[in-house]
């Protein structure tokens, strides 16, 4: 009888260990560690997390703070995605030196290439401070009272925090609000670069294979981190030395098979799972495809010149793989919202809400939070649209009206405060300098002509013709002289004229309505929060990413898309060599590689069947931020890089399903294979600490 209320109690906690979820490390004791054993792990929450002893945590990177990275070895060499480290990488690449294409490996380490302005920070500690923060905070306060209060007290707990010198503070708000934790952290700004593969490896696939499975791009680049004479955070100098850390993550050769434990540990960017169905339906049915639409139209201009010029590819390159990622990603998650019937599934889990909130008494204080929603949503839905649809245009596709907006802004600040002249101007300066690093005035010109009219705005194609923005030296001379001078001059260019009376309408009427009815949204989800907890009080819940440090965990698994279609968990070499097309921009494969197939010399890099594994699948719940996150086994060894999401799941940032959600990883062992036999690269193979968990 006891024997099998074990396994009954094992298998509910199996079932439920499925459910995803990214928490947070400094409190994965009880039961965040009990799920982890059930699915295999040997880990224990002091091994993830310690502020006292060296831990998993130490080794965890956050990449120039938009993705993460991981550090592989005693001499601070770090690993990341390609993606994370490809703008340093077209950086260092020009026509003669086409990283970006051939791929680049500093062969000692005199050879690695300093980024300026990249850096990866660590986090030393994590602490609950809501107490601090919330303390005054009441229901009599309006929401302007409650959120000023709350910075004022926020930002006494870091002043008076007590840290080393070199490190900082930050705090967070974790579930809408309701808790709130400071962050210690390093900082280190001497970045090197170490290795690249091509792209025809590092992005094999390209946006054709963005987002889906099967999968067979070899997403990794290096990097390494270089500490003062006292291992400490240093500005770039030439004798910095490689930084020692606490902990780095030893790599194993045996990889994963489907069922077995993984971990992803990382800096997951933004999350939104506790949203009600009718926000869910908005942002599906009205707001993600006007903004797909936006960025289809741009893309297809730009698609089509970087196929006519291998220039403008390489200064495209970073920009179209922006646009295109976010583009594909929602197709996605619209997909997987319908084909899991998630709008359908949030209605009913209201109904329980509604349900529990009678039995508790709790509906006089949280009875109307639905149908206000309702309510609000409908009043919002417009504006969010026409707010985004303008960022699209004047923020991410169309870079005239980039300028534009930034010289806009500009010139309020100083209409405003004429002392503010020097800093306008280096911010402008860098802002186009930034722009015309890579810039094309008539693919520029293709982008305006299809994107404007979807915004609304009648066209004027000759402001390409009369403007000073798309050429750099007179764009900086729009900035000569005084004050008068400058707003005098910017107001007489062509485009710049064009540009305002539209800019002058987002500021006025609809970023300023945006902002008032997105407070009013953002304090009821707060209230939603609290609600939930209090109506639900054995759910599982999770805060929303947030951009700090998170662990989220699962299994190896395959999913199926579509009905009769099954994916297997992993890919191998022989798949790269299938999707082979020569001289195609996708799907090109290097000859060395192919040769490498042919002979079939994989050293210790192909598993027991003697194939290399190139990517896998796992239930691990990961959104944009986690790319380069390490996967880690039982046992804490690195066996994948995380990168991607299958499409459907792309849905996880409201819906998380363990049906068909999974994240894609890299196996370590491709990693290894390519430094190794294609790259010639041992010495950094050599650094590394290679096991073997399961022998
Ligand atoms: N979809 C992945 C992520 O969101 C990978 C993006 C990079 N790859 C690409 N083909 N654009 O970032
Ligand atoms: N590719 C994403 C990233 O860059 C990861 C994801 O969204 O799954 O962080």
């Amino acid at each position: 009888m006891r024997a099998i209320k074990i396994i009954i109690c094992f298998i509910v906690l199996q079932a439920s260990a499925q459910q995803g979820g990214m928490w947070i490390p400094s409190l994965l004791e009880g039961m965040n560690e009990d799920e982890m054993r059930s699915l295999g792990s040997k880990l224990t929450a002091k091994d993830i997390y310690d502020v006292n002893n060296s831990s998993l945590k130490d080794a965890i990177g956050h990449f120039n703070g938009g993705c993460t990275s991981e550090v592989i070895s005693d001499k601070g060499l770090v690993l990341t995605n390609h993606h994370c480290g490809f703008g340093q990488i077209q950086s260092h690449s020009s026509l003669e030196n086409d990283y970006l294409k051939d791929g680049f490996w500093a062969m000692s380490l005199e050879e690695e290439l300093p980024n300026e302005g990249l850096f990866i920070e660590f986090i030393v500690s994590i602490h609950d401070i809501t107490d601090a923060v919330l303390k005054g905070v009441d229901d009599s306060m309006t929401e302007k009272e409650k959120q000023s209060l709350i910075t004022k007290n926020s930002n006494a707990v870091m002043a008076s925090w007590s840290k080393e010198e070199w490190q900082d503070v930050k705090t967070k708000s974790f579930y809408k609000g309701n808790q709130y934790f400071l962050f210690v952290t390093e900082r280190f700004e001497d970045i090197r670069l170490v290795g690249a593969p091509p792209s025809s490896i590092g992005k094999f696939g390209s946006d054709t294979d963005n987002w889906v499975f099967p999968r067979h791009t070899g997403d990794f680049s290096m990097f390494r981190i270089y500490a003062d004479a006292n291992n400490r955070p240093a500005k770039y100098s030439k004798d910095n030395k490689p930084y020692k850390p606490k902990h780095f993550l030893p790599v194993s050769l045996d990889g994963v098979e489907e069922g077995d434990f993984t971990m992803v540990f990382g800096f997951p960017g933004r999350t939104n799972e506790y949203l009600p169905a009718v926000a869910i339906e908005h942002i599906t049915k009205e707001f993600n495809p006007t903004n797909i639409a936006i960025r289809e139209a741009a893309l297809k201009v730009i698609d089509a010149k970087m196929k006519a010029s291998d220039e403008v590819r390489i200064k495209y390159a970073s920009k179209q793989a922006r646009i295109a990622n976010a583009w594909k990603k929602w197709i996605g998650e619209n997909l997987g919202i319908e084909k899991s019937d998630a709008v359908e599934k949030r209605r009913a889990f209201e109904a329980i809400f509604t349900k529990a909130l009678k039995e508790k008494n709790l509906e006089d204080k949280y009875g109307n939070i639905l149908s206000e929603f309702d309510k609000l949503y409908k009043d919002f839905a417009p504006v969010n649209i026409k707010r985004r649809n303008f960022i699209e245009v004047f923020l991410v596709t169309n870079e005239l009206m980039q300028m534009t907006f930034r010289a806009y802004q500009v010139e309020q600040a100083l209409l405003e405060n004429p002392e503010l002249l020097d800093k306008a101007k280096a911010s402008l300066t860098s802002r186009f300098k930034g722009i015309h690093k890579n810039y094309d005035k008539d693919l520029d010109k293709g982008v305006y002509l299809s994107v404007m009219p979807l915004y609304g705005k009648p066209l004027d194609a000759s402001i390409y013709e009369k403007t000073a923005f798309t050429n750099l030296d007179s764009a900086l001379q729009l900035l000569e002289g005084d004050v008068k001078t400058i707003i005098k001059n910017l107001n007489k260019d062509a485009a710049y004229v064009y540009a305002k009376p539209i800019i002058d309408e987002f500021y006025n009427k609809i970023d300023a309505e945006y902002q008032q009815k997105n407070t009013a949204i953002s304090a009821l989800q707060t209230k939603y929060m609290t609600a939930l907890m209090k109506a639900l009080p054995n759910e599982r819940y999770f805060p929303d990413a947030n951009s700090t440090l998170r662990v989220t965990y699962g299994q190896v698994r395959g999913y199926s898309p579509r009905d009769a279609v099954y994916y297997n968990p992993v890919s191998y070499l022989d798949g790269v060599i299938e999707k082979y097309v020569p001289g195609d921009y996708e799907f090109d494969v290097p000859q060395k590689l192919r040769d490498l197939y042919n002979t079939k010399d994989y050293g210790q890099y192909a598993d027991k069947n003697g194939k290399v594994p190139v990517c896998f699948l796992g239930t691990n719940h990961t959104t944009g931020g986690n790319s380069g996150s390490p996967a880690i086994d039982a046992e804490g060894n690195l066996v994948g890089l995380n990168f991607d999401r299958v499409w459907e799941g792309t849905m996880s940032d409201m819906n998380y399903d363990p049906e068909i959600c999974r994240n894609i990883m890299v196996d370590l062992r491709y990693v290894l294979f390519i430094v190794d036999k294609y790259a010639g690269a041992k010495h950094l193979i050599d650094e590394m600490k290679l096991v073997h968990p399961k022998k």
